[in-house]
């Protein structure tokens, strides 16, 4: 008996739930080129700043890196064949630039091409549509030694790029996203340095994030132009709604201040075409270098909102933090639950969100494209993972989306992270976000105790709508 053909009985909480979502929603699950795939140096590809920074000492937990990670390169069928035997409805993977074109411009690797595109093929024939993500972190190196995110021209390299996966895969993939997490990409790689490239240095985050943007709005018309005709596109942004611990005023204003850093900086250009009010000046930086044109370009109307959220911070004011883009986290919260990264579990905060994207930001389509939690898994050798932490998060989460479906806010679909276990950046392999366990020592998939729970939540909403 495969481990996903083990029984698991839902509650009657849990079977009310599976029948509030819509006919079309679109349940999958999410995972990224360098967190899976492996083969980082076959078939034609070349190392990208992740490859580079996981081989500086001290960078990634115990010295890990992705060059093998789940192997998903060789396992893309088998792993396909797990999607479906879990009666996924959607997956959403990302795109490894450097596999597609590996100086990040100019001389295309086809086999990186045919890889993406048997992956596509293989999702279909299996009923399964494709999500793809261009860009999930995984810079071509070459770009980073002309200056990566911080030069301008990175952004027309993308988009670039971008042309020649629509171009492949446009008229089969079901919604395209431009980059993953920007937020990260530029605070966390160049700001603060605990991301590739490992730069530590403010300013040069600001340069980057509108960089990236600008990748974003000139890669639009290009992905809309090489697509077949309606594919959505659009982007995926990760969001930490910011809670006050208090009344008091410093308390508002520092948690508005968190607010504006945390989740308004990739918004508002995004959905305003303009940057918030005060975030250069809160951050004691310079404005990025935006020409002529940029703001038009980023501000563009996208066809969804892809969010990434896992957690809330409580912020509490009255005392200065050390650096201009802190602030002080009240942590841990009395009474709540984290997750294995130090994450509070306060599921009410994607409602909010939802909900806000919505309202304040006129978002009409939204899709839930990331959300989870690492646990600690304890995994016997046997066939079975209990994790009812994780089946209690997953829970707990899809019944707050459910209520912000009911709220109004239109969410479309929502993938969890992530299929399986895998590479987690900085963390490396020590945690595990998967609804698959991993062993990595032989690459066995063990499917856990949340993924026997999703799957019969999907098979439970099936039943019901399927009419
Ligand atoms: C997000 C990333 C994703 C994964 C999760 C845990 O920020 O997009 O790749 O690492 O966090």
């Amino acid at each position: 008996m495969s481990s996903t053909e083990q029984i698991q009985t839902l509650s009657s909480a849990d079977l009310a739930l599976a029948r509030t979502f819509p006919k079309n929603f679109v349940w999958g699950a999410a995972t990224a080129a360098y967190q899976i795939e492996g083969a980082a140096q076959e078939d034609g590809r070349e190392p990208s700043i992740w490859d580079m920074f996981a081989a500086i000492p001290g960078k990634v937990h115990q010295g890990d890196n992705g060059t093998i990670a789940n192997n998903h390169y060789h396992l893309v069928q088998e792993d396909v064949e797990l999607m479906a035997q879990l009666g996924l409805g959607g997956y959403r993977f990302s795109i490894a630039w450097p596999r597609v074109i590996p100086q990040g411009r100019g001389a295309v690797n086809a086999a990186g091409l045919d890889f993406y595109d048997r992956l596509v093929d293989t999702l279909l024939t299996k009923g399964i549509t494709p999500f793809a993500t261009l860009y999930h972190w995984d810079l071509p190196l070459a770009l980073h030694q002309e200056g990566g995110w911080t030069n301008r021209d990175t952004a027309y390299a993308y988009a670039d790029y971008a042309e020649i996966v629509a171009r492949r895969l446009g008229d089969r993939v079901a919604g395209w996203m431009t980059l993953n997490e920007p937020w990260c990409s530029a605070y966390l790689g160049y700001g603060i340095g605990i991301h590739a490239p490992g730069e530590q240095d403010l300013q040069q985050a600001i340069d980057a994030g509108h960089h990236l943007l600008l990748a974003h709005g000139l890669a639009l018309p290009r992905l809309r132009a090489n697509s077949a005709p309606n594919v959505p596109v659009g982007i995926s942004l990760n969001f930490t709604p910011i809670y006050p611990a208090d009344e008091r005023a410093e308390t508002l204003r520092d948690a508005e201040r968190a607010d504006l850093f945390v989740n308004r900086w990739f918004i508002e250009p995004l959905a305003r075409g303009q940057y918030p009010d005060g975030l250069f000046a809160a951050l004691e930086v310079e404005p990025p270098p935006v020409q002529a044109g940029d703001l038009e370009l980023i501000g563009a109307p996208i066809d969804f909102l892809g969010v990434n959220n896992y957690t809330r911070d409580v912020v509490r004011g009255g005392t200065t933090p050390a650096r201009a883009d802190e602030s002080i986290k009240v942590g841990p919260v009395p009474g709540a639950c984290y997750t294995e990264m130090g994450w509070e579990i306060y599921p009410q905060a994607l409602a909010d969100l939802l909900i806000r994207l919505h309202r304040e930001y006129g978002m009409q389509a939204l899709y839930v494209t990331e959300n989870g939690a690492a646990f600690k898994d304890n995994w016997d050798s046997g066939d079975q993972v209990h994790d009812p932490r994780r089946v209690a998060y997953m829970q707990e989460y899809i019944g707050a989306l459910a209520s912000a479906i009911e709220q109004g806010a239109p969410v479309r679909g929502y993938f969890v992270w992530s299929l399986m276990d895998n590479f987690e950046w900085a963390e490396g392999y020590a945690k595990r976000f998967g609804i698959v366990y991993v062993d990595y020592q032989t690459q066995r998939r063990i499917t856990k105790d949340s993924g026997l729970w999703y799957s019969a939540l999907l098979e439970a909403w099936r039943a019901n709508t399927v009419s």
